[in-house]
């Protein structure tokens, strides 16, 4: 695995293998890599001839009481997975570099269409934050195929969305949601949990979804009653919730009974952590 630390660095890794002829798949990250993450390395190799991956914690997603200081920084743990996952090239950005003249004196990039509802509601500008930091490391980049994680669905909508509405010569793929053992989703902040806030008060997230989905295929329609009985057993299990939203799965609204295609959206906190989870299902 060859590891750059500049935008020009990968900018000429990556024109080299496409004059080779190589299909360029690309995985952008935080870093702190899990299980869920080498699942994006895996399906964008399956699909491509080369795997980049870029860690880079984007200051300009976080809020200002948010984890930005505290998010855990692990490269070379981090480094020693994607060589493991055969990855060809490990992109380490600089906030410097991405930013130079200060993320607030920089182009936004905004979904805005998106961007009010679910977490954008209880995190201003966090999306405009993903969506900047993705358009740059797509126009870095240029990889022909960039992967994304389901666990994220609000963030892959809006970055398919942005990548049709912007023309941006690159096909997103989306990756299903990696689990532990308890159903808990995988995820960086989970190791902000203490043990027994991961193993037993967590997992109930998805079992809301879980119930939730089952009550819908069962024929249920009052999505507000099925959003007031999760809130219910989220806070009961010691969750602080912020939502859970029964939506389309295309236009992430909130559904209508006719609806075919239905996406649950579920946020809360837990302990030190935000947690947040989903499930897609057609009826
Ligand atoms: P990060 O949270 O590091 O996630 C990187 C990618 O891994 C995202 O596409 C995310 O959806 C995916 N992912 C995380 N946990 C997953 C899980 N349990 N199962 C499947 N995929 C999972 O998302 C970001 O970073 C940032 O917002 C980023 C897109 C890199 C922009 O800064």
């Amino acid at each position: 695995m060859k590891t750059v630390h500049s935008i020009s660095e990968v900018q000429s890794a990556v024109a080299a293998l496409k004059a080779e002829g190589k299909r360029v798949g690309f995985v952008p990250t935080m870093g702190n890599l899990h299980d869920g993450h080498l699942t994006l390395v895996e399906k964008a190799r399956e699909v491509c001839d080369v795997v980049v991956v870029s860690i880079y914690v984007n200051p300009l997603q976080f809020g200002p009481n948010e984890d930005y200081d505290s998010y855990p920084r692990t490269l070379e743990q981090d480094s020693q997975l994607l060589i493991e996952h055969d990855v060809d090239i490990l992109f380490t950005c600089q906030t410097r570099e991405i930013y130079p003249e200060g993320s607030e004196n920089h182009t936004h990039v905004s979904v805005d269409v998106l961007d009010g509802m679910h977490c954008g509601k209880s995190r201003p500008g966090f999306f405009t934050g993903i969506a900047t930091v993705v358009t740059k490391l797509l126009n870095i980049v240029l990889p022909d195929v960039a992967v994304f994680g389901e666990k994220d669905f609000q963030q892959l909508t809006i970055i398919r969305k942005m990548v049709r509405d912007m023309c941006m010569p690159v096909e997103i793929i989306g990756a299903a949601i990696a689990r532990e053992a308890t159903g808990l989703a995988m995820s960086s902040r989970n190791g902000y949990l203490t043990r027994e806030e991961r193993e037993v008060i967590a997992p109930t997230l998805y079992q809301c979804l879980l119930d939730a989905r089952e009550a819908i295929i069962a024929g249920e329609r009052d999505y507000d009653l099925l959003r007031r009985n999760a809130f219910a057993k989220l806070a009961e299990a010691g969750f602080k919730p912020d939502y859970f939203n029964i939506s389309n799965t295309r236009t992430l609204l909130p559904a209508a009974a006719e609806d075919q295609s239905l996406v649950i959206l579920a946020a809360g906190h837990l302990g030190k952590a935000r947690l947040i989870d989903n499930i897609a299902f057609d009826l």
